[in-house]
């Protein structure tokens, strides 16, 4: 059985586990895990994530991907806040 977890691939009959990080910004060299990393720092926009590690500030042909992980990361950040409030 082959079980896909956002950046992770788990075989898990084999017991083997690949994870990979997405470039997402060629101009900056800017890497999905940059952009989780971004939101999780308070940048709820792809202008604020820009300002924090440079995504979508070269030719902006990256912009609406890093607005799609912003709108993903969003939500979970969220839940991670109440857990630690909780
Ligand atoms: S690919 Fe991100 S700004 Fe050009």
């Amino acid at each position: 059985m082959i079980h896909v977890v956002e950046n992770e691939i788990d075989f898990q009959s084999i017991g083997v586990t690949i994870r990979f990080v997405m470039l997402v910004c060629h101009c900056k060299r800017v890497h999905c895990r940059d952009i989780r990393d971004a939101v999780r720092d308070g940048a709820e926009t792809v202008d604020e994530v820009g300002e924090r590690c440079g995504a979508g500030t070269g030719c902006g042909g990256c912009r609406t991907l890093v607005e799609k992980l912003v709108e993903r990361e969003r939500p979970l950040l969220r839940v991670l806040r109440t857990d630690v409030a909780a």
